[in-house]
């Protein structure tokens, strides 16, 4: 037998137990007569003493190294209260060094001293820290109750095949060459979405899958190529149904696994959320909605407001005290290029009751509390002014607002703010391709009163689609399909494929729905996204065991990488063809 403890378990009840304990070296101190071992695995450390007559073996042990003692549990001289273990340590009268380890190229602790693209070369080892094992011991967690919850509901595991044919996600397809069938190419699931249709209308009626996803995208801190869904889809459903089960899981799973009670779930249709908040995703964890100070600030000689679509106004809470140099700094910010604002115009709304404001030349103190008055800001606020072309402007407010919020300490990463955000565009412009695109996806309902705009005005169809936003984060996203041939039909004619292209990529699906579809719909939730926001964290490249980088790239096992020309002739892949061409 290895061991009969691990490392977190032993108490001051198991003093004068005979233990043998295994783990890694965390480290080592030399007392002269008494060495001092730190010894480490996921349940905890364990300290042990070594005496005189062993020194020379402890004095060799070095970081990491993967060592077996035996020894007798005594009761600590000075406990640490730090740990569980702290009362007690093994004075060891057997050690056997099982693995030597070389020196580790980063420290194993909690705050280590090794940069992004050294711990992710040696991935095995920043894994080994406290901070990672405890974001997969959350996600273990988290994956087990959203099973539970879902097989308590009625919901089937039901796996879906990975080599498939292209599922449009908006992004593009990693595909991989197929031996048997020369020049054809399978395409990785952006995510399950026609198989999980097909699912209702063999009748299976609840269907979930915590499952990869693959999408060939640009990356961010929460963008992996390769990514894990809680994918979902229900049959005979209308949008109700589906907040109703999927707010039933959020709650269950924060009073599970965080013990926090989710009061409410507010929603909020796309338009609103676009108008107060400038985004689909809105933190709402604090207030500074926007204002439309348009009428209160024309025809007074100053043309940038004159000439601007609209003129929106938030109100920082007594942040009037703002210095030149920190107001400098918002406009900087704003004027970034990922930004783009033109400038800002701020009002300090004093104590005294006064103004100060960088357009005073143009407005006068009464000018200026009218805008306070409709902006609903007092004495000791600060109100911050941007203007110009509407959409772009309330992209660049919400970038001010978030980042005030985050300035202001009022993004609190242990206050959770869920919001079901809905009524979604059906069709979104594509200024590139010059064609509407499925701003969801091609297979999501269009709101029965809007059909009628499909032809004259398409950008103004509301979709049945919805996400599931928390802490302005978008942690999922659904909607109530299609179930009928002809309007699947229609929909592929207004998105701009032929119809030869339509029966070519999506007949099995179209062809399906003749044969009994269930009216459906669901919702995917992102679970890295979940497992970060539960850990208190924006970055989900530590809650998944093995990332790749910005670039896309896993540089532990450094991929992707060539492969051999044996390989490329057997999948009748001739790279030097595709130069010539
Ligand atoms: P959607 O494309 O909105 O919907 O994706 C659902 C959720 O998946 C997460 N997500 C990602 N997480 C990490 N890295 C990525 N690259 C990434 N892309 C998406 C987000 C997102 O909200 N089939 C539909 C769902 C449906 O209609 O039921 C779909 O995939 O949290």
């Amino acid at each position: 037998m290895y061991r009969t403890h691990t490392n977190g378990e032993l108490r001051i009840e198991n003093v004068n137990n005979e233990v043998t304990l295994c783990g890694w070296v965390q480290k080592s101190r030399d007392l002269g007569a008494m060495t001092f071992v730190d010894l480490r695995d996921r349940y905890g450390i364990t300290q042990l003493v070594f005496g005189e007559d062993q020194s020379e073996l402890a004095k060799s042990l070095g970081r990491e190294d993967v060592i077996q003692v035996s020894g007798n549990v005594i009761e600590r001289e000075s406990k640490n209260t730090t740990i569980p273990t702290g009362e007690i340590e093994i004075t060891v009268n057997k050690l056997t060094i099982l693995n030597k380890s070389k020196v580790p190229p980063f420290t194993i602790e909690d705050e280590t001293d090794g940069g992004e693209e050294l711990r992710m070369q040696y991935r095995y080892l920043d894994l080994r820290r406290n901070p990672l094992q405890n974001n997969l011991k959350l996600r273990h967690q988290l994956s087990i109750e959203i099973r539970k919850y879902l097989d308590s509901i009625n919901f089937f595991e039901i796996e879906t095949p990975y080599l498939i044919k292209s599922t449009p996600e908006g992004a593009r397809d990693f595909v991989v060459p197929s031996r048997m069938n020369p020049n054809q190419f399978y395409a990785l699931p952006q995510s399950p979405q026609t198989f999980k249709q097909l699912l209702m209308v063999s009748g299976f009626d609840r269907y979930y899958q915590i499952v990869r996803c693959f999408r060939d995208e640009d990356l961010r801190a929460d963008r992996q190529p390769e990514f894990t869904q809680i994918d979902c889809e229900m049959a005979f459903v209308e949008q109700e149904d589906v907040f109703n089960t999927f707010e039933g899981m959020m709650t269950y799973l924060f009073k599970k696994v965080k013990g926090i009670d989710l009061t409410e779930f507010p929603r909020m249709d796309y338009a609103t959320a676009i108008e107060k908040y400038g985004s689909d995703k809105p933190d709402i964890r604090f207030g500074m909605t926007f204002n439309y100070i348009n009428e209160e600030t024309q025809n007074k000689g100053f043309n940038v407001f004159d000439q601007s679509e609209v003129v929106i106004a938030i109100v920082a809470k007594d942040c009037s005290t703002y210095t030149r140099k920190e107001l400098d700094k918002l406009t900087d910010f704003v004027r970034r290029p990922q930004v783009g604002a033109k400038g800002m115009v701020y009002v300090k709304c004093n104590e005294d009751g006064t103004f100060k404001s960088s357009v005073d030349k143009f407005y006068s103190q009464e000018d200026l509390k009218i805008w306070a008055n409709k902006c609903g800001a007092e004495a000791g606020d600060l109100i911050l002014v941007l203007s110009g072309d509407k959409a772009a402007t309330q992209n660049q407010m919400n970038v001010l607002r978030l980042h005030l919020g985050d300035e202001l300490g009022l993004r609190n990463p242990n206050e959770y703010a869920p919001l079901w955000v809905y009524d979604f565009p059906l069709l979104e412009w594509d200024e590139e391709t010059k064609r509407y695109h499925a701003m969801h996806h091609p297979f999501t309902s269009p709101k029965p009163e809007d059909m009628k705009l499909l032809d004259t005005d398409p950008g103004n169809v509301r979709a049945n689609a919805y996400d599931m936003v928390l802490n302005g984060v978008e942690i999922g996203g659904g909607s109530i399909r299609i179930h009928d041939r002809e309007v699947q039909s229609t929909m592929f004619d207004h998105l701009g494929f032929t119809k030869e292209e339509a029966q070519a990529q999506f007949g099995f699906l179209m062809n399906a729905f003749e044969y009994g579809a269930p009216p459906h719909g669901g919702i995917a939730l992102g679970f890295d996204r979940l497992c970060a926001l539960f850990g208190g964290q924006e970055t989900i490249r530590d809650f998944i065991a093995f990332p790749k980088n910005n670039g896309g790239r896993d540089v532990m096992i450094d991929s992707p990488s060539p492969i051999s020309s044996e390989q490329l002739d057997e999948l009748n892949i001739d790279l030097k063809v595709k130069e010539e061409l």
